[in-house]
């Protein structure tokens, strides 16, 4: 069998997990129809989907069966949607436009917005409720924990409460690092490692080796954020570009500059490389979206 190159291969995954969603969002003519177009709105059609495509890549190195990893996948990019609609709020950054459309609350209302986070998030985890990721009950259970975690006060939304605390204020490195790797690092994490649980091709060792790929993917994946708000225009980022600076957020480009934030993510890129290094070319795919990650324009 052919490999797939790299573009074709992002594709079939985009593809899969967008028919997936399709499916499982409520349908708009479904009661609270207003709720559920918002929903919709909020998730489907646009978005790199790149914490499904990490659990895919880590769930290919697991021979896991891509069904269970579509719904792993699904479940976190449904919470990374909802950290999008509530992120862009008057109250949090107050963004106009998101992935290239209007932002949840400016389409619909404030009070919808909130609604569509709450409800995607609790569509998340009735997924992993629902559909079998592992073969064993109580491994299953370990899986909706990480992303619990992932996703809370210990991961994602701590990460955005450190954010909100510091609009104003500079913050070290290290304070940066540890917002980072919570707001935006946990939930890119907590993909990959639920992409590999879907298998059980791996050994711990090399789970281990996933896991410290994902924390430094994680953390560039923020890094590169942070420096295409600074560098990228509004029409390529699909987002308003500048507004890190002009809300006073610490940023790493704030904190070093935009060339030293660049030659950070190519270190952590390398660092992430090493983690995988030693399962050859089984981790291609995910080397492959690591450059991605690190390269991309928006
Ligand atoms: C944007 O995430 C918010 C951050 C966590 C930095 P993405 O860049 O993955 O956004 P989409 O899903 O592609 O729109
Ligand atoms: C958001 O970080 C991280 C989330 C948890 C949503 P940003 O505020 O930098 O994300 P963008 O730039 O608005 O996408
Ligand atoms: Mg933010
Ligand atoms: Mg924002
Ligand atoms: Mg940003």
């Amino acid at each position: 069998m052919t490999v797939p190159d790299f573009q074709t291969w992002v594709a079939a995954g985009q593809q899969r997990i967008e028919a997936f969603l399709q499916q499982v969002l409520p349908q708009p003519d479904i009661a609270p129809q207003r709720l559920h177009a918002a929903m919709r709105y909020a998730v489907l059609g646009a978005g790199k989907r790149v914490r499904p495509l990490l659990a895919y890549a880590a769930g290919e190195l697991s021979q896991a069966d891509p069904e269970r990893v579509t719904v792993a996948g699904a479940a976190v990019e449904m919470i990374h949607a909802y950290s999008l609609v509530h992120d862009d709020l008057p109250c949090m950054d107050d963004d106009v436009l998101r992935r290239g459309k209007p932002t949840c609350h400016v389409e619909f209302d404030e009070a919808t917005a909130l609604l569509v986070g709450d409800a995607l998030q609790s569509l998340s985890f009735q997924l992993l409720g629902e559909y079998r990721l592992a073969d064993d009950a109580k491994a299953q259970l370990e899986m909706i924990k990480l992303l619990a975690i992932a996703a809370g006060s210990r991961g994602m939304a701590g990460g955005q409460a450190i954010d909100l605390a510091a609009v104003g204020k500079s913050l070290s490195v290290p304070e940066l690092e540890f917002m980072h790797i919570h707001k935006t690092g946990a939930l890119i994490r907590a993909a990959a490692v639920l992409g590999a649980r879907c298998g059980n091709g791996l050994n711990e060792t090399e789970f281990a080796r996933i896991d410290t790929f994902a924390k430094a993917v994680g953390l560039a994946f923020q890094v590169v954020d942070d420096v295409l708000d600074a560098e990228a225009p509004t029409a390529t980022l699909g987002k308003t570009a500048g507004k890190d600076a002009e809300q006073g957020k610490p940023t790493y480009v704030s904190a070093m500059g935009i060339a030293q934030a660049r030659t950070l993510a190519g270190e952590l890129r390398e660092q992430a490389l090493q983690a995988i290094a030693p399962l050859g070319d089984r981790g291609a795919r995910l080397a492959q979206l690591a450059d991605f990650i690190v390269l991309r324009k928006f």
